[in-house]
Order: structure tokens, then C-alpha cells, then sequence
């Protein structure tokens, strides 16, 4: 855990984004610092994929052409996010230490000529990235125009986990010191099932593509030993820095879109967190996967500030078809974050690249120039955020709670399972997805974590939980809470090994109910629940024989394997209740399940025209109402105070334009 380092020269909403000046001549510099204040830019990503540029040679520095640029961008007022490039080793490194390649699952040795390729485990690696980490504290800790340190770009990705014969020798070393002995290994990841047993530390290997199925709790411990190495790396480098620096140090995550780091692990160890978030296209509705991002970033950083480190201004290049946003959409994208908690609005990237992989991704100056949609746009919304200076460092709070696990998530996706249809993320998006349009934040959260906050609790993908953290729970619930748990929940403990007692038992108590028998469905079949008052809520691909001990029935099957049976339970458990549903509900249906979840909790829903996010940010003096449209029709919100961007007075309501966006502020 570091000592928070503030925000300090920054004030008002940081705007900008990755500025790689590298690809271009002095004179475009010149032309894009101009460019820059015309756009309202007052924060720039420098350096990030820049090694081979800077250290020309093992151990020789040319710095020459950065204290230009950071020079000049402090003239002109753009202050700089400083990046260590250690996602993208140069060709001599690798040149000379070919070992620090990472190969993969299937044995290929990762080449060279793209990024994020280096083995986290390479000892000449680990030398490098904090020989050059050091290197430039030294050279910048006291520039004027360094704000902030960006350390590495998306650890995990493109490559995690690395099978290389350093990584397999560090993996044997974690596990001893976790396990301490053998036995302690064998017998929690259950290696008297398949003839696995191990004699000397030095047969055990990284669970690598084998003729079937490998170990699962050897795959878990794999995962969590990636993301510690990861982890390790961006210490190493953290700490290099540090030594001679005062800034906030960062690195950017990928919340809901990267599965290879513990986030919340991760949000302990930076000064601010940072999230880059990218739309997905096929999702028709993917400003709400968006909103899961913000607030992931906003939870798993506890508190601390949280900016948006990268997005697009329009289409991305990597994804099957990639959608230009549409009018308004990049402006939307961006007051959600902010709405969320965002002190910082900034993307990939400041100027389209004309070489290289990514010259088809849009660019807050594009190919076109200026005289384009996309630059007018991108010019607004920094004067827009120039309206917003008030709202830096307000808060964001929340009533619910998301149980968000990734150690789960990591167990949950190995191989053989009940069924391929389960999906922890389809879940979480469901039940999220619900309370969004419901307009209801939420936080994520830790099974394990003090929930005592929040009113009401949502388990959707517990598939992995601890005995402690299952007390956890039921201690919440006995002091007043409200859970609901979806099914495959409580199924393992932490080495997926199925808990004694079977499923759910962990959660017995409090939910009163257990699961007898896992009932999936064939692709395509449908599973009904009817409700006391006779209605029937639509569900699907699974059910399960429960066991009542002590829970009412909510609803019961109408179709399918259990038809008859219990569907959705309800129980009382000190004070507070513990909802169960053991199937998959559709969207429509989940409304009519939490509005009597919600009604037990004491959560009140604003009854907002459909389609219209509102989220709150609170500061000391007043509190600001963040409003996107998503509709094409204007809608109306009722409120009075003052609507920021368009600088006029609100007395009972205030109508956002169709596609757009408000922030009014009401004086405490
Ligand atoms: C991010 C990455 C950026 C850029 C961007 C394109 O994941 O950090 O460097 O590649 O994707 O969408």
C-alpha cells in the first residue's frame, strides 16, 4: 500500500490523451500544441511505448528529444502524464536476452514486432524496466510539467500468464511459499484425483496444454501467481520511481475487459486508479457495459480519485466491425464516466497514427484535420469539462452493492463445468443492467469486504466462495441486510473443490435453502417461474432441485426438470432477508423479481423517464446531477439549481436535449 499522493497541479477535470509525438516532426509538434489549447487539452500520456527511443543502447540514455517535448508542452500549459514504455522492450533487449520471450499455453515463443511481449518472470527483464524507471524520475521527478506517472500500459495484455522455463521455476517458488510443504499442496489442489500426486517440488510444472483437462486448482493457483507477477513488476517499477519522485503513480487497467489482474489487489498499490475503456460493438447498449466500467474503476480503488485514462472519440480498429460513435456519443460516453466519479477525461489518442497497427483507430485529431466532426466535437467537449471545475474530487455514493470477485471469475471459467451457458459476466450485465435502468448506482464489492454500507447486496456469479466470506455474508444479513444470490453460487472454496456439504452450503443458514442437484438445459429450452399471484416469469438453459431449510417459495418452476419445484426462495435471517434465484430470469423478469427485492431492502427507485442515466456526484458545498440521454426524443428531469453547461437557472425541471447531456448542481 503506498501513501496517497494528491492530485496536485490539476485543478478542475483533467482532458486530453496518449500523445505519441515520437511518430511525428517538429513541426507537427508545433502545430499540435496549438491544436491542443484550441481543444481545450491540459493533460497528455507521453512516452509510453517510447523504450526504444529513449535507451538507444543497454544502459545508454538519449533523452534529448523528451526534455524538448516536455518543454514545450509546459510552455504551452499541457501538463504530462509521464509513461515508462516497459510494455514494449526494444529489439536489443530482446536481441540479447532471448530468454525473456514469453511463450504461451501451447508452447509458441511470442516474437517480436508488436508489444506487451516481455516474460514477467525474465530476471533481465525485471533489470531493465527499473534500470529505465529510474532512469527517468531522475531526468523528470522535477519537471514542471509532470503531473502524473503512468507505469507500463494494461498489464495482462495482450499476454498474462507466460509458460517459459523462468516462469515455471518462479511458479514453484509462490508455490512453496504458500504451501510451505508438499503434502499442504497435494492436498488442496485434490491431487489423489487423476494420479497427480507430487514427491519433489521440481515435477510440478505450469499447468501447460496436456491431453485433457489439467488440474483445476493447479490452473487457479497459475492465474493467481500471473497476476502476482504482474503485480511484482509494477511494484518494481513503482518503486524506482518513487525514489525520486512526489507525483501520483498510476498504470492503467481494463476493469471489466481485461480478466488477468486482481483489481482489487491492484487498486492498493496506485495512487489513483485509471481505467481505459472501449465500447463494444456488437453490444447495442454498451454505454451500460461502459457505466460497469466507472464504477468498477470508482470501487476498486476504495475512495481513491479515478480518471479515465483512455477511450475513443469514435471507432476503434481491433474488434470484427468497428462503429463510429454518432453524434453527441463520445460526449455521452465521456459525462458518464465523469458522472461516475471521473476527475479525468482522456483517450487513445491525441493524433491518428498514418503507420503501424493502429492508423484506423479514430483520434481526437483525425486523419481528416479539423475541419471534421470528430475535432469539433472533441473541441466542445473541452470546453464543456472547462465548465465542470467545480465538481473535481466530489464523490459518488452508493446504496447496492455488486459482489465482483475475479478469483471467482478465474475458477468459474476453466474447463468442465455443468454447462457451457453459464457466464459470470452475462450474469453481473443482467442484474447491473437492471438496476441501471432502475436508476440505481452501485457499487462492486468483495464477498469478504465490511458491506455494512450498502442496503442491499447482489451476488449474481459467487461461483468460488470462501467459508470466511460466506460468514461474511450471512453476518451482514443477520445485522439487516438484504442479499440476493443467483444460482451457481457458493458451488467451491478457494482451491475449487466442491464445498463439504455440497452445493451452497456455505450459505445455508442465511439463505435458507440448499441445492440438491445442478439441472441444466438443453440449448434453447425455456424454464418458467410461476409466482404466487400467477405470474409467469420468463427463464432459461438452467435449473436446480433445491432443498428447502426454512426459506419461503417466491416462485416455482412451470416447465422443465423441476417443474413444480422451488425457483426463487426468500428468507429471513436475523434481520435482514436473503433472496435466491436458482435460474436464469430474462431482463423483464429480473424487474419484477427486485422490485420485491427492492421493496425488502429499502431501496427506492426515482422512476426517471427510460433511457435517461442520472448519477449524483457529492461535493462539500453542493451536489451535481449528471444526466445522459440515450434517447432520441428530449426528456425531462425534474430538478432545481443550476445546469453547468449551459449556464442557466433550473427551477422544477430541465428538459436534456435528445443525445445530450446536463450537470446541475444544487446547492447544499
Ligand atoms: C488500448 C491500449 C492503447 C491502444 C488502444 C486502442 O488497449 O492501451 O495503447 O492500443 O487500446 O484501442
Amino acid at each position: 500500500m503506498t501513501t496517497p499522493h494528491a492530485w496536485p497541479e490539476l485543478r478542475g477535470i483533467a482532458y486530453g490523451g496518449d500523445y505519441n509525438p515520437e511518430q511525428w516532426s517538429r513541426e507537427t509538434w508545433r502545430e499540435d500544441v496549438v491544436l491542443m489549447r484550441e481543444a481545450g487539452v491540459n493533460l497528455v500520456s507521453v512516452g509510453i511505448f517510447s523504450w526504444a527511443l529513449v535507451e538507444v543502447a543497454e544502459g545508454e540514455f538519449d533523452f534529448s528529444w523528451l526534455d524538448e517535448l516536455l518543454d514545450l508542452l509546459h510552455e504551452n500549459g499541457v501538463h504530462v502524464d509521464l509513461g515508462t514504455p516497459t510494455a514494449s522492450p526494444p529489439a536489443w533487449f530482446f536481441a540479447k536476452h532471448p530468454d525473456a520471450h514469453v511463450i504461451d499455453r501451447d508452447g509458441r515463443t511470442m516474437g517480436f514486432g508488436s508489444r506487451g511481449m516481455a516474460s514477467h518472470s525474465s530476471a533481465a527483464y525485471r533489470e531493465a524496466i527499473v534500470r529505465y524507471a529510474d532512469a527517468l524520475a531522475t531526468r523528470y521527478a522535477k519537471h514542471p510539467a509532470v503531473v502524473l506517472w503512468h507505469v507500463h500500459n494494461e498489464y495482462g495484455v495482450p499476454v498474462g500468464e507466460d509458460y517459459s522455463p523462468q516462469s515455471v521455476n518462479a511458479f514453484r517458488g509462490w508455490l512453496q511459499e504458500k504451501y510451505a510443504t508438499l503434502d499442504g499442496l497435494n492436498s488442496a489442489w485434490g491431487t489423489a484425483f487423476w494420479g497427480q500426486h507430487y514427491t519433489a517440488w521440481e515435477h510440478i510444472g505450469a499447468p501447460a496444454a496436456a491431453p485433457s483437462v489439467v488440474n483445476p486448482a493447479q490452473r487457479l493457483d497459475f492465474a493467481r501467481f500471473t497476476d502476482h507477477q504482474l503485480r511484482a513488476c509494477y511494484i518494481a517499477e513503482r518503486d524506482a520511481i518513487r525514489v525520486h519522485a512526489d507525483q501520483p503513480i498510476t498504470t492503467n487497467f481494463m476493469a471489466n475487459q481485461s480478466w488477468t489482474t486482481d483489481l482489487w489487489a491492484w487498486g492498493r498499490e496506485v495512487d489513483i486508479v485509471s481505467d481505459d475503456h472501449y465500447l463494444w460493438a456488437p453490444d447495442e447498449d454498451a454505454h451500460i457495459g461502459l457505466s460497469i466500467a466507472a464504477d468498477l474503476s470508482r470501487s476498486v480503488g476504495g475512495g481513491k480519485p479515478w480518471i479515465l485514462m483512455e477511450h475513443s472519440t469514435s471507432a476503434v480498429n481491433w474488434q470484427p466491425r468497428n462503429i463510429a460513435k454518432r453524434p453527441g456519443e463520445m460526449a455521452r460516453n465521456s459525462l458518464t464516466h465523469f458522472g461516475r466519479g471521473a476527475d479525468a477525461i482522456l483517450f487513445f489518442q491525441w493524433r491518428a497514427g498514418r503507420s503501424g497497427a493502429e492508423k484506423f483507430h479514430s483520434a481526437m485529431l483525425p486523419h481528416a484535420g479539423t475541419n471534421s466532426r470528430v475535432f469539433r466535437e472533441v473541441a466542445q467537449l473541452g470546453g464543456d469539462l472547462g465548465r465542470l471545475e467545480e465538481v473535481q474530487g466530489s464523490t459518488v455514493e452508493a446504496d447496492v452493492a455488486i459482489l465482483w470477485d475475479f478469483e471467482s471469475f478465474w475458477a468459474q471459467d476453466l474447463e468442465w463445468r455443468p454447462t457451457d451457458d453459464i457466464s459470470h459476466q452475462e450474469r453481473i450485465r443482467a442484474y447491473y443492467e437492471r438496476l441501471w435502468r432502475d436508476g440505481i448506482t452501485v457499487d462492486f464489492a468483495l464477498p469478504g469486504q465490511d458491506l455494512s454500507q450498502y442496503k442491499l447486496v447482489v451476488a449474481p456469479a459467487q461461483y468460488m466462495l470462501t467459508a470466511a466470506d460466506a460468514e461474511n455474508l450471512t453476518r451482514y444479513v443477520a445485522d439487516g441486510g438484504t442479499l440476493l444470490v443467483s444460482y451457481f453460487s457458493a458451488v467451491v472454496d478457494e482451491n475449487d473443490a466442491v464445498h463439504p456439504g455440497g452445493f451452497l452450503a456455505p450459505l445455508r443458514d442465511v439463505l435458507g435453502v440448499d441445492v440438491e442437484e445442478h439441472l441444466p438445459l438443453r440449448a434453447g429450452a425455456t424454464a418458467g417461474v410461476a409466482l404466487g399471484g400467477g405470474e409467469l416469469l420468463g427463464a432459461d438453459h438452467w435449473q436446480e432441485a433445491l432443498r428447502l431449510h426454512g426459506a419461503d417459495v417466491f416462485g416455482r418452476y412451470s416447465q422443465g426438470p423441476a417443474a413444480g419445484e422451488p425457483a426463487i426462495t426468500r428468507n429471513t435471517h436475523g434481520d435482514g432477508t436473503a433472496w435466491y434465484v436458482s435460474t436464469r430470469l430474462d431482463a423483464d423478469s429480473l424487474k419484477t423479481l427486485m422490485n420485491a427485492v427492492y421493496a425488502d431492502a429499502g431501496v427506492s427507485t426515482e422512476g426517471l423517464p427510460e433511457g435517461l442515466e442520472v448519477i449524483t456526484r457529492h461535493g462539500a458545498d453542493a451536489s451535481y446531477r449528471i444526466a445522459v440521454n440515450h434517447n432520441e426524443q428530449d426528456a425531462v428531469l425534474a430538478a432545481d439549481g443550476h445546469e453547468l453547461l449551459s449556464d442557466t437557472e433550473v427551477q422544477g425541471s430541465f428538459t436534456v436535449p435528445a443525445g445530450g447531456v446536463a450537470v446541475i448542481r444544487t446547492t447544499k
